[in-house]
């Protein structure tokens, strides 16, 4: 396994929309997959999308945040990995919620983006079976924000304002006394 190098908007790969993906391919991409899902975990990611990787296939590993107990202690394997391989949004909700977002690809940054609430995906998993999912909240955020990624659409084009864009350090400042609100950062 290896860590791989994460390319920024300079980089056209990232803008453009990806391919599909084969059955015989998906074979060929075993370990793309496992250096993906090892690259995101030593980024702190909760997301990471093959275009982001240099690849533009419709591909993308995901991991969801842990859960908590009552003491504020992270539930062991309460995290879900998730490798989706030509995922498609089938369903979304009316209901869209305001989050914080950032980037793998935009590292040092956060935005406000406003996301559909729930949504159903349909797609297939790294053996190439299919499978339809439904998330909703954080999970649903992530899920858009990746398949984002396979369209060439970065989190940046759908901020609620020009002006709701930052760089970390201002956010972390601004936002100490709205601490509670939660952030999914670096996906
Ligand atoms: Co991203």
């Amino acid at each position: 396994m290896a860590i791989l190098d994460i390319i920024t908007p300079e980089n056209p790969i990232l803008r453009q929309p990806a391919e599909p993906v084969s059955r015989d391919q998906l074979k060929t991409l075993q370990p793309l997959i496992d250096d993906m899902i090892e690259t995101m975990r030593a980024a702190n990611g909760v997301g990471l999308a093959a275009p982001q990787v240099g690849r533009s296939l419709r591909l993308a590993v995901i991991e969801t945040l842990p859960q908590y107990d009552d003491d504020g202690d992270e539930i062991p394997d309460s995290r879900d990995l998730f490798v989706i391989v030509n995922p498609e949004i089938v369903w979304q909700s009316r209901k869209e919620e305001e989050g914080i977002e950032g980037c793998l690809s935009i590292p040092g940054y956060v935005g406000e983006v406003s996301r559909h609430y729930a949504v159903r995906v349909q797609t297939q998993n790294r053996y190439g079976k299919k499978q339809r999912l439904k998330f909703n909240g954080w999970t649903a955020r992530i899920f858009q924000h990746e398949i984002d990624h396979l369209n060439g659409i970065l989190f940046t084009d759908k901020l609620t304002a020009p002006e709701n864009y930052w760089t970390e350090e201002e956010y972390y400042k601004d936002d100490e006394e709205e601490s509670a609100e939660r952030v999914v950062s670096a996906d």
